[in-house]
């Protein structure tokens, strides 16, 4: 889909479908929106009080112009109760109108941007952009038949009346493009079977991502991972015929920057191991990886937006299948921290990896490890599927991180990370174990976790629930989300304002 910002007004401007917004009723029309119904003899005014249109949320309406404007149609969405408006509703409501264009088959469609409400027009068009491109996301590469049916919008213009409101929507225009592109760049990673995102593939996509952002990039395979004694990461990795992985990805490496670590959980398939998952439901598990799509989105992202910060990427990459050569329950890990672990289960392989990608950020020295990992099934059940399970030890990061997520609207929750439940992880024969009980499982995936972080600010986001879901919402169609992106890529955005 192309996004051209044009100079014009929504009344004069030709166009197949125009894209006009109105509160819900009583509220006046405003903008473009009153601009139109003036030319039009209050055409829209009338719809409005015969109670053909209220304005309520996500309403829309479909009229044909019949000349008495330049564009063709007008479709009118509705941004609900004033009061309540913000700019997770403007994507949702852009994001739906969008849908609606392309359900009736039209190829474009123009929107005349103004200030709404407190929103300046930048705001307002990085917000348009990021609703649109993510609600008319689709995945079909993989279907070969009646790819004909598949509809898109080939075409979307943003209108701005004077030389400087062009210049704002240009700007936010462009933001919401490369925000928006990461995180369906981190969709496509969650669809894509297993058999195709292998960790070679993570490992390319880093090499492409630093190639055409001006990233460094650095792949350790299983032997130089085993050789630096990454004990954990490796005994989760023998199992598979599937090359590991180890990816580094640097961004304003070697400049004099704060350094944040950002890293994410990559099993390509989570079979469980020998402690063997059932079989139904297993499909889901290619979406095990999510975090570390989410690592590439954001650290593709904070490139393109300039973001003033140093920052490393680190994905531990591999399968979790049970073979002859697998870990079994009862082995003793050593992992890099010189820490051994004790594995009860061998499906509790997402802190194993991740505790060695860990210690290995520390060198580092970072200013903040954010990690993201689909590593608990027990989110999903203490938390459902809209919201990250979020663990910190730092108070300021975890206020950081909760304050990009308003913005966002990816929703976290805090779950408390108590010495208390490091009891659960007492072990007979090793530092430690690698589950506990089935009590609070997601707090004590966490608590796990602190013991690789030494005192560095750190906050854990469990995205088990939300990096795949079974039904859509109004600007993430079901399937992959790319969560985390657009939360990490805000925090950073907000790293040096607070
Ligand atoms: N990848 C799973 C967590 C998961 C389950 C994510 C369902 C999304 C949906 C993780 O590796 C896992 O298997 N965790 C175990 C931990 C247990 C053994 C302590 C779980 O959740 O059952
Ligand atoms: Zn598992
Ligand atoms: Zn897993």
């Amino acid at each position: 889909m192309k996004i051209r910002v044009m100079k014009g007004q929504a009344k004069r401007f030709p166009c197949e479908v125009l894209l006009l917004f109105s509160f819900e009723v009583p509220e006046p029309l405003e903008g473009p929106t009153q601009e139109v119904d003036r030319e039009w003899e209050g055409f829209l005014s009338d719809l409005i009080s015969q109670g053909d249109f209220r304005g309520e949320l996500f309403q829309c309406r479909l009229v044909h112009t019949q000349k008495a404007i330049p564009a063709k149609r007008v479709l009118l969405a509705g941004l609900g109760k004033r009061e309540e408006f913000d700019l997770e509703r403007w994507r949702g409501v852009v994001s739906k109108a969008g849908q609606l264009v392309r359900e009736i088959g039209l190829k474009q469609f123009a929107c005349e941007l103004k200030r709404l409400k407190d929103y300046p027009e930048e705001e307002l068009a990085e917000n348009f952009v990021t609703g649109l491109v993510l609600g008319l996301y689709q995945f079909h590469e993989l279907k070969t038949r009646d790819r004909e049916k598949i509809k898109t919008v080939d075409e979307v213009i943003l209108l701005g009346e004077t030389d400087e409101e062009i210049r704002l929507i240009e700007e936010g225009a462009r933001r919401g493009e490369w925000i928006s592109s990461a995180v369906c760049m981190a969709r496509d990673l969650v669809n894509g079977p297993s058999n195709s995102i292998t960790p070679t593939v993570l490992a390319e996509k880093a090499r492409q991502i630093a190639a055409e952002h001006d990233l460094e990039v650095q792949v350790l395979d299983l032997d130089e991972a085993e050789a630096m004694g990454m004990g954990a990461f490796v005994a989760v990795a023998k199992g598979s015929q599937e090359p590991a992985k180890f990816i580094v990805l640097e961004y304003n490496k070697g400049k004099e920057l704060d350094t944040i670590a950002l890293l994410g959980k990559g099993i390509t398939f989570d079979s469980g191991g020998i402690s063997i998952k059932p079989s139904e439901g297993m499909e889901r598990m290619k979406d095990d990886m999510s975090g570390a799509a989410a690592v590439l989105g954001a650290m593709q992202a904070a490139a393109q937006l300039r973001i003033p910060l140093h920052l490393v990427g680190i994905i531990p990459a591999t399968e979790n299948l049970p073979s002859g050569k697998a870990y079994k329950p009862g082995d003793v890990l050593k992992t890099l921290s010189g820490q051994t672990v004790e594995v009860i289960s061998t499906d509790a392989e997402g802190r194993l990896i991740l505790a060695d990608a860990l210690t290995y950020s520390l060198r580092y020295q970072p200013k903040a490890i954010i990690d993201l990992a689909t590593l608990t099934g027990a989110c999903i059940i203490a938390l459902g599927d809209y919201v990250i399970g979020m663990m910190g030890n730092d108070e300021g990061l975890v206020k950081r991180v909760e304050e990009a997520s308003h913005k966002v609207g990816e929703k976290v929750w805090r779950l408390p990370l108590w010495e208390e439940y490091f009891d659960y992880l007492k072990s007979d024969t090793a530092d430690f174990r690698n589950v506990g009980t089935r009590a609070a499982g997601t707090i004590i995936g966490g608590m796990f976790l602190s013991r690789f972080v030494e005192k560095t600010p750190w906050v854990h986001l469990d995205i088990a629930g939300p990096a795949f879901i079974e039904k859509e919402r109004p600007y993430l169609p079901k399937g992959g989300t790319g969560v985390g992106v657009r939360l990490v890529i805000q925090l950073l955005r907000d790293w040096g304002r607070s």
